[in-house]
């Protein structure tokens, strides 16, 4: 029989920004925390880790890049709650500025899981969302750096009112497209896999509060946001900020409380809606 207890997803959560969300939530949300890692190994290490903080967080296996273990997690969700209250979108990953992969490789797996994978995460998980859900999209000011060095037609779509899910799909896929065939800049996008990864995230999220204006279930609200430079493998450790000070905005975005009108499906960083892009 499922439980009407609260429930807490986050994604990429075995280490950095994740695992601080994931403690955080334990502390402060009403329910049970679910921490998911695509490794079950590193997951429970993760777990054994908070345990001995007196933490309890639950885990389960989810790799974004696996729709089988999407639609698992499902299933366990479905059969286990009610519903869901809280979805951190917060697994990424990045290539190092070493790396000798070709642009297009870059390109594709970058956006591949951070965009894609994301994308079919919230289309498993966003029908178990119930009234007054929050989800939080872990992007990066990197979205807005590399957003503002686009071209301004390509801007002008990036802010377009119309701007929905179907269109960002279109956004990701040229992007990738044009990275293969070496026209990306000729088409206005600029170098950074990782940035124009995000802006996908940071668009997606925009869009997604639309839809959630028209859904039945009340008081949906989705957000994107920054976490700051943190001390993570991500940044090759050079983050300024401890993982519990990246977790602040995700955290803050995530217990959002009943009836907040603002932020709503805004790009926040520092707990501030910054403006776009
Ligand atoms: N660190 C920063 O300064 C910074 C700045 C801006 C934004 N961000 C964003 O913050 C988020 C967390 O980054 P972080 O710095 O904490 O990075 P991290 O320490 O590298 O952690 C990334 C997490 O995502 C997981 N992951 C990667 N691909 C996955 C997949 N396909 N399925 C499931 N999990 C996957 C990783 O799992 P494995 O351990 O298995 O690889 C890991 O748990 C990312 O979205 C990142 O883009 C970070």
């Amino acid at each position: 029989m499922s439980s009407s207890r609260r429930v807490a997803v986050v994604t990429g959560a075995n280490k950095g920004i994740g695992y601080a969300i994931v403690r955080g939530l334990c502390k402060q949300f009403d329910g049970d925390v679910i921490l998911t890692a695509r490794n079950e190994g590193n997951g429970q290490e993760a777990i054994k880790k908070l345990n001995g903080e007196g933490l309890k967080p639950m885990f389960h296996q989810l790799d974004l890049d696996d729709v089988g273990s999407i639609d698992r997690i499902k299933d366990f969700l479905q059969k286990t709650y009610t519903g869901i209250d809280i979805l951190v979108n917060n697994a990424g990953i990045a290539f190092k500025m070493a790396a000798t992969e070709p642009f297009s490789q870059q390109a594709e797996i970058t956006v591949a899981t951070n965009f894609w994978g994301t994308l079919n995460v919230c289309k498993g998980l966003f029908p178990l969302l119930k009234p007054h859900a929050r989800v939080v999209n872990v992007s990066s000011m990197a979205s807005q750096y590399a957003a503002k060095k686009c071209s301004d037609e390509m801007k002008s779509r990036f802010i377009a009112p119309d701007l929905d899910q179907a269109k960002v799909e279109q956004l990701m896929t040229e992007f990738v497209n044009s990275a293969k065939d070496g026209s990306y800049e000729k088409k206005g996008w600029c170098q950074s896999a990782y940035g124009c990864s995000k802006i996908g995230v940071t668009l997606l999220s925009f869009a997604q509060q639309k839809e959630f204006d028209k859904d039945s279930r009340a008081d949906i609200i989705v957000n994107a946001c920054c976490p700051g430079y943190v001390d993570t493998d991500m940044s090759s450790h050079k983050g300024t900020k401890t993982i519990d000070q990246g977790a602040d905005t995700p955290l803050y975005l995530a217990l959002l409380p009943p009836n907040t009108t603002s932020p709503k499906g805004n790009f926040v960083s520092d707990r501030k809606i910054q403006t776009w892009p």
